[in-house]
Formats: C-alpha cells, sequence, structure tokens
C-alpha cells in the first residue's frame, strides 16, 4: 500500500539547513517578497513563525468558514472524479495537516502523505495526528511542491489548501502534480480567489485587506498577514488558471466557487504523460 517515498534525508533543502535574514515588518515578523530570489526561503521562514497558532488564527481570520471549505472541496472533488477506489494520496503543503487528516478520514482505506517544506508545520502536523484513528495511514514528508519526491504515477489523487498562492512557479508545480498522478487521476486545489460580485468583493477586500493585516499584527505577525492579501494578487483569475492546467496536461478541469466565490475548488484531471521538455 506504500507508496514509493525517498527518505526524507533526500530531500532538497531549500533553506539551505539554516535561517537566515530576510524581508521583515515592521514588528520583525518575515514578510515574503515575491521579487527576491529569496522568496521560498523567506515563505519558509515566515511558516516557522505562525506554525504554532497557525489553524487557531486561520479559524480566527476565516470567521470559522475554513472548517466548511474543506469537506466541501472533497464533496465537490467525489462529483468531479470518475469512479474507482482511492488507495494513494499525496497532500502537497499540508502545513498543520488538516485536509491530510480529513482526506485520511474520508477515504477511509486510502494511504495519506502529507509533504511540506516547513518543518515546523510538519512537526506540528505530526503532534496533532499521532492520537487520530487515521494515524495509521497517514505519514508526513518534508518536500517541496516544485520537485516532488516521488515516482512517477504514484498517487491516485493529489490535493492541496491555501498553498497556490505561495508557489514561484505554478507551471512547474503542476507538471510535478501531474507527473506523480497516475492517468486519469484527479488534482484538487483548494484557494482564496476573487468574488464576483462588485458588492462581496468590496466587502472581502476590506476585511482581508485591512481587517486580517490588523489581527495579524495584534499577534506579533504583521509580516505573514500583510504577505497574505499581497499573494492573492499573484494567483491568476479562475479562467487563467484552468488555462494554466491545461497547458500543463489537464485538458479536463473545473471549478466550484464556495462563500460566494471567497474560494474556489479546482479540480483537474490528469491526461496523457507529458513529455516535452521535463
Ligand atoms: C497556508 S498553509 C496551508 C496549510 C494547509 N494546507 C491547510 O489547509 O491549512 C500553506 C502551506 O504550504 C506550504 N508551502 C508553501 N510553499 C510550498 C512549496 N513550494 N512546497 C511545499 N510546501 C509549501 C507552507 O509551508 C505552508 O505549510
Amino acid at each position: 500500500m506504500t507508496p514509493t517515498v525517498k527518505a526524507a534525508a533526500s530531500l532538497t533543502d531549500p533553506m539551505g539547513g539554516g535561517a537566515t535574514a530576510g524581508p521583515t515588518a515592521s514588528d520583525g515578523s518575515p514578510l515574503p517578497d515575491r521579487t527576491l530570489p529569496s522568496f521560498e526561503r523567506d515563505v519558509q521562514r515566515m511558516f516557522t513563525h505562525i506554525a504554532g497558532g497557525y489553524e487557531w488564527f486561520d479559524h480566527v481570520a476565516s470567521l470559522g468558514n475554513d472548517v466548511l471549505w474543506r469537506p466541501r472541496a472533497l464533496w465537490d472533488l467525489d462529483r468531479f472524479r470518475r469512479p474507482g477506489p482511492v488507495s494513494r494520496v499525496l497532500d502537497i503543503g499540508c502545513g498543520t495537516g488538516e485536509l491530510a487528516r480529513l482526506v485520511a478520514r474520508h477515504y477511509g482505506s486510502a494511504y495519506v502523505l502529507g509533504a511540506d517544506f516547513t518543518r515546523a508545520m510538519l512537526e506540528n502536523a505530526a503532534r496533532r495526528s499521532v492520537a487520530r484513528p487515521e494515524h495509521a495511514r497517514l505519514d508526513y514528508a518534508r518536500a517541496t511542491a516544485l520537485k516532488l519526491p516521488f515516482a512517477d504515477g504514484t498517487f491516485d489523487l493529489v490535493t492541496n489548501a491555501f498553498v497556490a498562492r505561495n508557489l514561484s512557479d505554478l507551471a512547474v508545480a503542476f507538471r510535478e502534480v501531474h507527473r506523480v498522478l497516475r492517468p486519469g487521476g484527479v488534482f484538487l486545489t483548494l484557494e482564496i480567489t476573487e468574488p464576483a460580485s462588485p458588492a462581496v468583493n468590496r466587502l472581502f477586500h476590506a476585511y482581508f485587506d485591512r481587517v486580517v493585516p490588523w489581527l495579524g499584527g495584534a499577534v506579533g505577525s504583521a509580516g505573514p498577514y500583510r504577505y497574505l492579501p499581497q499573494s492573492l494578487r499573484s494567483l491568476p483569475d479562475r479562467g487563467s488558471f484552468l488555462a494554466l492546467l491545461a497547458q500543463n496536461g489537464f485538458p479536463r478541469a473545473a471549478t466550484r466557487p464556495q462563500s460566494a466565490g471567497i474560494v474556489t475548488t479546482f479540480l483537474a484531471e490528469a491526461g496523457d504523460r507529458l513529455h516535452e521538455n521535463r
């Protein structure tokens, strides 16, 4: 049942083995800047900084809605995918493991691997998972989404929640996901998106661009929660996201907006193997 997973020691370590200084907000907390070559390392520093309070803050900042978004995304997934058994699932950017645990409960006989490049988030995930009934089918490993250390065609499903906005190169990540999925396997992305309605959009931005960074500042994380709305602006709109998926091996794809489009489930089925320019 267990997929071929390279030993954690062989994974690339984009942090280069040690914490270094990087861009910060006025309270000294990390504030990643996508234009800098250190962006990936700075994203790791940021998630290391917020790992301890991540789930708590996420529930508060989303006004509790995040606990509905992940199950709904799996509901969307089951309606999109073709019927068949699910035995191996990879959750990329698993963070503290909220989606990975849910996936393991949802697909009761599947082996689920949560992968993330931030050690502190993985440690948190492992701690939170140890007492769960699904623990025996759940593993965590350190890996970057841009170079996945798994053999071609290993997984039936690849999921990720609230990760896409943090990736320096979405096309590279999509090709990696395509490679590790079996043909016909499904890729689920859950991400914050721009609501289509102008009225909802105005409310959303008032909250997301002002209130959330203010809340972040109140808990010593001004940088991470200023970065959050900035990161949304780097995400392609829904149509461009689907086009990018199609260009990178996912010809059948769909979007399912949730909460008036504040978040969207993107679903994509892996087409034939990609051969060009690997
Ligand atoms: C906002 S958190 C989401 C965590 C979790 N998926 C959830 O639903 O709460 C984003 C996670 O993605 C991870 N991440 C960001 N970029 C990554 C990359 N290139 N490779 C692997 N993990 C990445 C971060 O370390 C962080 O744990």
